[in-house]
């Protein structure tokens, strides 16, 4: 009965749950739907549920209410409303995109009311009802009101036209072919997947616009983009473009994008008017502006500021927006430099224009001063920042934690960044506050997330990577949800109810991002990988290069001194953090080597010196990486055999690397300093 695609449906995959038939047959005999044809859609979404899984068919009726039978009731709320007085005091319960699902009793029959302000509430509504019904839930008195926190939900696709994908590791892009845009059933297939997790935003096109992409704002791919766009928008979903700032001059002609010039904010608002001709629901555009060689408003004396607001003008009077990244900092460093510090450069590009951003700009800030490594503090322009829209960028793709080869779960990293008290406003003023509006008067913040999705089969490369997709989603929509929750959810969606899946996998994912951190480069050291690609170990690979991502380890010491007395960047943030984190007494240990510099037989608190803690870190990460393995072998025989093994490859493969970083790392380490492990353990000289 199960539904068949070419590749897997994550956790929308319809298997057989006819055991649940008899549980929900009642309930699911009759669906009336209260609107137009817009309602087809989410419609069909639970029909096809019913059918595929559960083998129930429904016999819906529109518009026509059907009496002395129980019934679902699927409707806006201004239509529900109508006849059902009681659901007035619903409108209080819901924001824009919110939803409800209740059952209640209308004359004497048992109604599930599905219902929402908007379109989009409806459809994540259907799903969220879906999801429960997967994990057999009980939904005889089912009572849920769901708002989402952070209004921006996006995903940030690096995709280039040529199909490649810039740090993608699970295949070609699902966007793109030989310069040509790609639709067909999978583009379907991933709106329902976003939306099913509550996305409502996709920026389509790599960050870095090069000559090609440039010319995705022009009408020969413009219609094809409003075809796209049609697709993502009936599951709630905005069509966002990365686009080059200089487009003015490669496109237009002109001499100049001088965002000050008359001609270049005229050139932009024909193009934009050009654009929203052919997609009528776009939703802005992503600008990376004067970062790694991509051309901005520096060039011409002008701030990002003057920048943005004059593409937020040509934007405004269609509803768009302008997504700016806050990752600006000089990529032409001198490593004999020790004067300029690379953490400090978002804070002082931005903090400055704090106030100066149009309503409908907003900046996106990387979650660490640095670039996503395995650990860096929180980013001071959360906190810093207190009259600028933001949203928080993490990166979903494994760039620097495993390229999906590693299993390297980051909800647990990503739930620490928004769970960081910035002491903005006292205490309390924690990064998802900042993002859901409750410490500054700003509501146009949200979340964005790198995608980790190809063309393969699975969509994330590994297996278990689509968890961190799923966990985007969920902590976007309410960043106060339980890690443990989520990951609990994401396997029973994926693998079913087994409790020992749901044991070991839980497990698995919850210690596999301390793992990787510590074999690779804990205590806050990050880089030490090979230039270029970024995997596998490289104790010098960013040591002497440009673009400012040193530890200048010698014979004595290691790490760069951020506190006041060195670099300064400590003093980016609020008190109590800004004492804290300078003093290396007070520093969190996890962190150590972030802020300060650090003699190699400094004692630690566990009372260990700095050296024998990182050998012995090395040690147990590669020991923990072989107990998440063994975790999965004892799976065997629970998990689809195609899935188990492809899993299973990737976790030799982990073991292998693992073990690579340990010796290199440790080996680096030991070379350096000449200090044996204390314990004896194999380190080779
Ligand atoms: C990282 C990454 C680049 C990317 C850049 C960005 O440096 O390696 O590929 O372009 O981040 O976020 O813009």
């Amino acid at each position: 009965m199960a539904e068949v695609k070419p590749y897997n449906m994550c956790w929308l995959e319809y298997t057989d749950l006819s055991k649940y038939k008899n549980k929900y047959i009642k309930v699911f005999e009759n669906v009336v739907v209260l609107g137009g044809n817009e309602l087809n859609l989410p419609l069909k979404e639970l029909k096809n549920f019913l059918t595929f899984s559960l083998n129930i068919k429904p016999k819906i009726f529109k518009n026509t209410l059907v009496k002395g039978r129980n019934y679902v009731l699927i409707g806006r709320l201004i239509e529900i409303k109508k006849i059902f007085k009681e659901s007035e005091r619903f409108e209080k319960l819901l924001n824009d995109e919110g939803f409800i699902i209740k059952r209640i009793d209308i004359d004497g029959n048992k109604v599930l009311i599905i219902t929402a302000k908007s379109y989009n509430g409806i459809v994540y509504g259907i799903f969220n009802l879906i999801e429960r019904l997967k994990r057999g839930e009980d939904i005889e008195n089912i009572d849920i009101v769901s708002n989402p926190s952070l209004r921006f939900r996006m995903l940030n696709h690096w995709d280039n036209l040529d199909g490649s994908i810039e740090r993608g590791y699970a295949g070609k892009s699902i966007f793109f072919r030989e310069n040509k845009i790609l639709i067909n059933e999978r583009t379907k297939d991933y709106a329902r997947l976003l939306s099913s997790i509550g996305v409502n935003g996709v920026v389509i096109n790599n960050v870095n616009v090069k000559k090609k992409e440039v010319e995705l704002i022009t009408p020969s791919y413009l219609k094809k983009i409003g075809e796209l766009s049609k697709i993502f928008s009936a599951y709630g979903i905005k069509i966002y473009l990365s686009i080059n700032f200089a487009s003015p001059i490669y496109l237009g002609g002109l001499n100049t994008a001088d965002p000050l010039d008359k001609r270049v904010a005229v050139w932009w608002k024909a193009k934009v008017d050009e654009i929203y001709e052919y997609v009528p629901d776009f939703g802005g555009f992503l600008v990376k502006a004067d970062s790694e060689f991509n051309p901005g408003p520096h060039m011409y004396g002008r701030t990002h500021a003057d920048g943005a607001n004059m593409l937020g003008e040509a934007l405004e009077s269609y509803g768009g927006f302008i997504i700016w990244r806050a990752f600006v900092y000089n990529c032409l460093q001198d490593w004999r430099d020790t004067n300029t510090d690379r953490a400090k450069a978002a804070y002082e590009n931005f903090k400055p224009l704090d106030g100066k951003f149009s309503e409908n700009v907003i900046v996106q800030i990387k979650y660490g001063p640095m670039d996503f490594q395995v650990r860096e503090p929180v980013n001071p322009l959360f906190g810093g920042l207190e009259h600028t829209n933001q949203i928080l960028e993490l990166q979903i793709t494994q760039e620097y934690t495993g390229q999906q080869i590693h299993l390297c779960y980051l909800g647990t990293l990503w739930k620490e960044v928004l769970d960081f008290d910035t002491y903005a406003k006292g205490e309390g003023s924690k990064v998802k506050e900042i993002l859901k509006g409750n410490v500054f008067d700003l509501k146009n913040n949200g979340m964005a997330g790198v995608s980790n999705v190809g063309d393969d089969i699975n969509w994330t490369g590994h297996d278990l990577a689509q968890a961190n997709l799923y966990t985007f989603g969920a902590l976007s929509w309410n960043p106060d949800e339980r890690i443990e929750e989520v990951v609990k959810r994401w396997i029973e969606l994926t693998f079913g109810d087994n409790e020992k899946v749901i044991k070991n996998i839980s497990y698995m994912l919850l210690s596999s991002h301390k793992a990787y951190e510590k074999y690779t480069t804990p205590l806050g050291l990050g880089w030490m990988v090979n230039p270029g690609h970024h995997y596998g170990p490289n104790p010098e690979g960013y040591e002497y290069s440009k673009w400012g991502t040193y530890h200048r380890a010698n014979y004595e010491a290691i790490g760069v001194d951020r506190s006041s007395r060195g670099t300064g960047y400590t003093l980016q943030y609020h008190s109590p953090w800004r004492e804290i984190y300078d003093n290396i007494e007070t520093c969190p240990e996890e962190l150590l080597l972030f802020f300060h510099r650090v003699p190699y037989n400094y004692k630690l608190k566990s009372g260990k010196t700095l050296i024998q803690t990182y050998y012995d870190l090395h040690f147990e990460g590669v020991e923990e990486a072989e107990e998440i393995r063994k975790k999965w072998i004892e799976l065997k025989g629970e998990i689809e055999d195609k899935i188990y093994e492809r899993v299973l490859n990737r976790l030799d493969i982990q073991i292998e690397h693992a073990k690579e970083w340990r010796d290199v790392i440790n080996t680096y380490f030991f070379r350096r300093t000449g200090i044996p492990d204390e314990k004896g353990r194999k380190i080779y000289p």
